[in-house]
């Protein structure tokens, strides 16, 4: 497969869409990035790469941490991590209240922000700092030492933080936050402003695509069955709320953050990452979105 050609052929498509999308403004510091950026990297599973464009630029993660943190939690804590946050698509917004005052605090998924926080807790409770617990667990994953946090990304989503402590307060109230509700807060902002380019991020993210094993270094991360579990989960609430709609278009287990990265997987064969900061009405990357569509058409890889 072309991949090279395919990934050129995007980059050219996107560029009218590149100015359509809106960048994430409630997190401040993510409002000063110009929407205008687009890269997208392959990271196949016999270790060759194809990128294009800003695919070497790093770029703020946000949510697709949820990813990674969820990954760490449930190599460490297995099944019992489900008693605490549910499996099902929340049809909300990713930082909604509304179904937590109905569901008595245990969020629908992992990946909106409640279950995100949920996650963070137990990583919390489970490791003396679990923003760090993360970061090193993404360096090993990407084998990239210089993955870092960005302190002024942290800061500026720490200030601005109000929902989430909402949803934490909320979560506490009903006894599903063990640690205090500022260090998972902390914690939250820390690990969503890891920023990574869409190279390593491919190649963070191929373990899942690989069963659960790292596939350069043949490391297991997670058994084959859990990693199915986490695919599964992907493609049921990774995009939030527009989970359904990205299925129809892509066709493929994803990842997204507002900062405008996708992370997606061809089960058995590669990941895919893509960023483009300008986000669609449901936070998720809409050039970004538009290129796996593309993708997954173009090279006829999908799940289904
Ligand atoms: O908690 C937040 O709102 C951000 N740190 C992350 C949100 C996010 O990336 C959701 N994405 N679409």
């Amino acid at each position: 497969m072309d991949y090279q050609t395919i990934l050129a052929t995007i980059c050219a498509e996107v560029q009218p869409l590149l100015s359509q999308g809106k960048v994430a403004t409630y997190i401040p510091q993510l409002a000063k990035v110009s929407p205008r950026h687009f890269g997208m990297a392959v990271y196949c599973l016999d270790g060759q790469t194809f990128s294009v464009g800003d695919a070497d630029q790093k770029f703020s993660l946000q949510s697709v941490t949820k990813l990674f943190a969820l990954a760490l939690a449930f190599s460490r804590e297995g099944d019992t991590i489900w008693s605490r946050v549910g499996r099902e698509p929340s049809g909300s917004p990713f930082n909604s209240l509304v179904q937590l005052e109905y569901e008595r605090g245990k969020p629908r998924n992992p990946f909106i922000n409640a279950g995100a926080l949920v996650i963070t807790d137990i990583l919390s409770s489970r490791f003396v700092q679990s923003d760090i617990a993360i970061l090193q667990f993404v360096r090993m994953i990407a084998d990239q030492p210089n993955i870092d946090f960005d302190a002024t990304v942290a800061q500026s989503e720490r200030e601005t933080a109000h929902r989430n402590y909402a949803i934490a307060h909320l979560m506490k109230d009903f006894g599903n936050l063990h640690n205090p509700v500022k260090t998972v807060i902390d914690s939250y902002c820390r690990q969503c402003s890891i920023t990574m380019s869409c190279a390593e991020l491919a190649k963070a993210g191929s373990f899942l695509a690989q069963h659960g094993t790292v596939p350069w270094s043949g490391a297991q991360i997670l058994g084959a069955s859990s990693s199915k579990r986490l695919n599964a989960l992907m493609l049921t609430c990774g995009t939030y709320d527009a989970a359904g709609d990205f299925a129809y278009r892509v066709g493929l287990p994803a990842k997204s953050g507002v900062g405008g990265g996708i992370l997606a997987l061809v089960p058995g064969e590669l990941a895919v990452a893509v960023w483009s900061p300008g986000l669609d009405a449901t936070g998720n990357s809409l050039a970004g979105t538009y290129a796996l569509e593309r993708f997954t058409t173009l090279t006829a890889r999908s799940i289904f």
